[in-house]
C-alpha cells in the first residue's frame, strides 16, 4: 500500500491527477493537501470525495511544521507537487505571493521530505519526490525556433516563470545533494474542465456565452502550445510510475495556436453550440494592451517521454475544444459559483469555523 500526498488537488490540474490516481488505484491512499487559495476548489472533486482512499487537508505548503508531522503520521511514500501561483497576470501584479508559495513551499516540502524519509531505516528506498513545472521556464521562442527540448537552458521571463524555475532547481539540488529521488516534468499550457476562469479558455467562452468583450492582448499573435488536462493527468501518472530518477521529461501534445486563431475557433465553436448564426460573436473581439513582457511562443517537444515511457496524447484538438466548450456551456453554475466566491466562503466556514 502506498500513501501519496497531492499538492494543488483542488485546482485545476490537481483535480484530474486526483481524480485518476483515486479512480485508478483503490489500494492506494491519496491524501489532496490544499490551502484553498481562490484557485482551490473542492467541487472538482465532488464524484470522489466519498472513496475510502481519498483523504482532504486543508494546508498551506508554506506550512512545514505541519507538512512533517503529516508525513510522519500519514507515512508518506510519495508526493506529487502541483500546489501553486498559476497566474501569469496576477504574478505580474504580485510577485511575492508567487516566491512565498511557488519557490519557499516548495523548499519546504522538499526540507519535510528530506528529514522524514532520511529517519526511517529505508531512507529514499520506494520514495518519490515529483514536482510538476511548466514550459514557460524555458523562456520565449521566436517564430522560426526549434521546439524547447530538455535540455535548452532556462531563460524565465515572467515573476510567475521565476518563481516556477526557481523551485525546480531546488528540486534537482535535493537530488544532486541528498540523494532524493526527484523527478520534475515541464507541460505546455493546459485546457480542459475545472480551470478557473481567468486564463484564456473558460474566460472567453463564458465571455462568449454573456456577449462581453474578449480581451485580446497585444495583437494576438503569441503562439502557445495545448494539451488537453487529461492528457497531462495520464502522463503524470506514467512518469510518477515508471520515469527515471533525476530526469526531466517534457509533456505537451504538438499543437501550437496563435491566439488570435484559437479564440476565432472558440467563436465558431460557442456560436454553433448555442445556436447563433456563424460569425456572430466575431464583434467581441477587442484588442487591449499587451502584457507587460509577454512571452512569444511557447512550443514543447515531449518526444522523449513518447520515446521513453511511450505517453502521447489521447485527444486531437478538435475533439478537445469541443468537449472544452460543452462542458462550461453545460456547468454555467460551476462557472458562477468560482466567480462569486460563495465556495470559498463555505469552505473557509467548514474547515477553519471561520
Ligand atoms: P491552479 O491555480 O488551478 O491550482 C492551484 C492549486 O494550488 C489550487 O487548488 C490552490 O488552492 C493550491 N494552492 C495555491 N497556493 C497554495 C499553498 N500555498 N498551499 C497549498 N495549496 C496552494 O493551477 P493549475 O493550473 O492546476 O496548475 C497546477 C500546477 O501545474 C502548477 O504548479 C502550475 O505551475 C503547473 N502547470 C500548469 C499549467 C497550466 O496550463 N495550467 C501548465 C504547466 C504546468
Ligand atoms: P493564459 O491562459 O493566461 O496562459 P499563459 O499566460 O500561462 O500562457 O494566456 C494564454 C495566452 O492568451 C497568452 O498569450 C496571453 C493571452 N491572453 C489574452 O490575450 N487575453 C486574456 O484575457 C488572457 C487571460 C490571456
Amino acid at each position: 500500500m502506498k500513501t501519496i500526498v497531492i499538492t494543488g488537488g483542488a485546482g485545476f490540474i490537481g483535480s484530474h491527477v486526483v481524480r485518476l490516481f483515486v479512480n485508478k488505484y483503490p489500494d492506494y491512499r491519496i491524501i489532496n493537501l490544499d490551502k484553498l487559495t481562490y484557485a482551490g476548489n473542492l467541487n472538482n472533486l465532488k464524484d470522489i470525495e466519498d472513496k475510502p482512499n481519498y483523504k482532504f487537508v486543508k494546508m498551506d505548503v508554506c506550512d512545514f511544521e505541519a507538512f512533517y508531522q503529516l508525513m510522519h503520521d500519514e507515512k508518506v511514500d510519495g508526493i506529487i507537487h502541483l500546489a501553486a501561483e498559476s497566474h501569469v497576470d496576477r504574478s505580474i501584479k504580485d510577485p511575492f505571493t508567487f516566491a512565498k508559495t511557488n519557490v519557499m513551499g516548495t523548499l519546504s516540502l522538499l526540507q519535510a521530505a528530506k528529514l522524514y524519509w532520511e529517519s526511517l531505516p529505508e531512507r529514499y528506498e520506494g520514495k518519490r519526490f515529483y514536482h510538476i513545472s511548466t514550459d514557460e521556464v524555458y523562456g520565449a521562442l521566436e517564430f522560426n525556433d526549434e521546439l524547447f527540448a530538455e535540455t535548452t537552458p532556462y531563460s524565465p521571463h515572467s515573476p510567475y516563470s521565476a518563481s516556477k524555475a526557481s523551485s525546480d532547481h531546488f528540486v534537482r539540488a535535493y537530488h544532486d545533494t541528498y540523494g532524493m529521488p526527484t523527478i520534475v516534468t515541464n507541460c505546455s499550457n493546459n485546457y480542459g474542465p475545472y480551470q478557473f476562469p481567468e486564463k484564456l479558455i473558460p474566460l472567453f467562452i463564458n465571455n462568449i456565452r454573456h456577449r462581453k468583450p474578449l480581451p485580446v492582448y497585444g495583437k494576438g499573435e503569441n503562439i502557445r502550445d495545448w494539451l488537453y488536462v487529461e492528457d497531462h493527468a495520464r502522463a503524470i501518472d506514467v512518469i510518477f510510475h515508471e520515469g527515471k530518477v533525476a530526469e526531466t521529461y517534457n509533456i505537451g501534445g504538438f499543437n501550437e495556436w496563435k491566439n488570435i486563431d484559437l479564440i476565432k475557433v472558440m467563436i465558431k465553436t460557442v456560436d454553433r453550440i448555442l445556436g447563433n448564426a456563424e460569425g456572430t460573436s466575431l464583434d467581441l473581439i477587442t484588442y487591449v494592451t499587451d502584457r507587460p513582457g509577454h512571452d512569444a511562443r511557447y512550443a514543447i517537444d515531449s518526444s522523449k517521454l513518447k520515446r521513453e515511457l511511450g505517453w502521447e496524447p489521447s485527444l486531437q484538438f478538435e475533439e478537445g475544444i469541443e468537449k472544452t466548450v460543452r462542458w462550461y456551456l453545460e456547468n454555467q453554475a460551476w462557472l458562477d459559483n468560482v466567480t462569486s466566491g460563495d465556495y470559498q466562503r463555505y469552505y473557509d466556514e467548514m474547515y477553519t469555523g471561520r
